[in-house]
């Protein structure tokens, strides 16, 4: 009777323990503590299943030495077997077991023959958390095994909800935290300037240049290559200008048909058109007091461009459908990764839209050109999708060195992809040059050769465009001059990329 009611005094102290805090460290060592003082249990321990592996993390009456040592696969030993399993394991005599490992070295100086050990795990619904395991010295011949095992299977399921509500905390903090940090970030993004890397010299003067224009009402016509940031630089332009708390809209010009461009920019009225049954307002109205951002202009049609040209010149435009003229107040930036000047040269571009637009230019260099920045960048990325998919890759240096030698064709959003794409595949180990790309790989050692002969390419290039400069660029008559036949005068014209104009 006694006995039992120690039981229960037991049970009682460790539910306490475990509903006082979720620090699981706390909570497990006050069990070991209060197992052994109450029950006259020699040695405790819990393992939790890490990694494949049952690992004691609490233990009574194991010195620190002992308790390191106590790491055992599933499988392997009686705590294995039993964390394998899921089922309990007594053993009455310890001495006759070959299979107790005592790995901790902890039962050196006692004579075995008067140990039990007794292992059981810890459960939550189906799955093994855990293994808790005591040694007990018997002699005192009222306990049996039976009831020391009922009363650790008891404990144990206490433990196994306590380890769980304390994984979920634990979870739903990281969660938190890392919304808090992605957050962080976001806010950072839109409303500062410092979210977009370049220290290289041509992209510090291009933020010199946001910071200057974005106080003005001035259109800007920004320019470069797929990827290289205009849209970052034009929402830029508009969170640190005045306007900042007014909207910032965008329409792409490239997305959308020739048909339903006309409505996306003006709006119409009920009944302008079939399918029109209600008014609908356009960008530029929805614009109003804020920006407009027309990307990708240069796919503009030479049909829309003389009304884009009457917004840009009056601010003022009609509804479709409609005869009232409707005034706003709007910022324009516009965007291309087309040659405009070479459009209007071809009539596929109206010069004086051209002009409208190119107040404030803004080019923004290809990603090859400022490769002083591909570090940082590469740093930021990785952060960036580290955070998201709660992983902690890196890149080695080498790895990073054989990117900057790369092309980038899709300049930084192929860097940012290519990142994105080696933290979700990565094996865990850092990465290194052979895990990258292969057309990164093999396009670096060819830049690598291409250096070597470029003295000879520029050299050559010089030559031909020389000649074609006093040859009024008649490609026969330079041919001539050089004594190569037209035809191969041609193909080095198209070789080195040489246009009138590009001497
Ligand atoms: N300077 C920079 N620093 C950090 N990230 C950048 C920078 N410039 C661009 N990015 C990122 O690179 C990606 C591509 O940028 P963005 O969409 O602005 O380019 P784009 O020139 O508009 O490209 P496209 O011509 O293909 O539309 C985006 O994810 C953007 O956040
Ligand atoms: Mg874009």
């Amino acid at each position: 009777m006694e006995n039992h009611s120690l039981q229960l005094t037991t049970l009682y102290e460790i539910s306490k323990l475990l509903g006082a805090s979720i620090d699981l460290n706390k909570t497990l060592k006050g069990a070991m503590r209060v197992l052994s003082d109450f029950l006259e249990m020699q040695r405790g321990t819990v393992a939790l299943i890490e990694g494949g592996e049952a690992v004691i993390k609490a233990a009574h009456g194991l010195t620190i030495a002992e308790l390191q040592l106590g790491r055992y696969k599933l499988g392997e030993g009686i705590i294995g077997q039993v964390a394998k399993s899921g089922y309990p394991i007594v053993v009455p005599n310890v001495g006759d077991e070959p299979v107790f490992l005592n790995r901790t070295g902890a039962r050196k100086n006692i004579k075995k023959d008067n140990i039990a050990f007794l292992c059981v795990p810890i459960m939550f619904k189906r799955e093994v958390l855990g293994v808790l395991s005591v040694d007990r010295l018997f002699g005192d011949d009222e306990v049996t095994f039976d009831t020391d095992l009922r009363l650790l299977k008891i404990i144990s399921s206490l433990l196994a909800q306590h380890i769980k509500l304390s994984r979920q905390v634990e979870k739903e903090m990281q969660d938190l935290i890392a919304e808090r940090d992605t957050l962080k970030i976001e806010l950072k993004g839109k409303y500062r300037i410092e979210n977009a890397i370049g220290n290289s010299p041509v992209m510090q003067e291009v933020f010199e240049a946001v910071h200057k224009v974005a106080r003005s009402k001035a259109t800007v016509l920004i320019t470069g290559e797929s990827g290289t940031g205009k849209e970052l630089i034009a929402k830029a332009i508009h969170y640190m200008s005045p306007r900042a708390m007014q909207p910032f809209i965008k329409l792409n010009c490239a997305a959308i048909p020739d048909g339903l461009l006309e409505t996306e920019l003006f709006g119409h009225v009920k009944g302008a058109f079939t399918g029109a049954t209600a008014i609908r307002r356009g960008r530029f109205e929805l614009a109003h007091k804020g920006t407009i951002f027309l990307d990708e202009i240069g796919d503009l049609s030479l049909g829309l461009q003389p009304k884009i040209l009457r917004v840009i010149q009056e601010r003022e435009f009609e509804r479709i459908g409609s005869e009232k003229t409707i005034t706003v107040d709007v910022r324009l930036v516009a965007a291309t990764a087309k040659d405009l000047p070479k459009l209007v040269r071809e009539g596929k571009f109206r010069e004086d839209l051209y002009y409208r637009l190119n107040v404030v230019p803004m080019f923004l260099p290809p990603l090859r050109d400022r490769k002083e920045d591909i570090g940082e960048l590469v740093a930021c990325f990785l952060a960036k999708f580290n955070n998201e998919n709660s992983t902690r890759v890196e890149i080695s240096p080498e790895a990073i060195s054989t990117m900057a030698r790369y092309q980038w064709q899709g300049n930084i959003r192929e860097l940012e992809n290519t990142i994105e794409r080696l933290v979700i595949m990565s094996t865990g180990k850092k990465v290194q040059t052979q895990d990258l790309p292969i057309n990164i790989r093999e396009s670096a050692s060819a830049a690598e050769y291409d250096n070597r002969i470029m003295p000879l390419y520029q050299a050559e290039k010089e030559r031909i465009i020389n000649a074609l400069s006093v040859s009024d660029w008649i490609h026969a008559r330079a041919a001539k001059l050089l004594g190569i036949s037209p035809r191969q005068m041609g193909y080095k014209v198209r070789k080195y990329g040489i246009g009138k104009g590009l001497s």
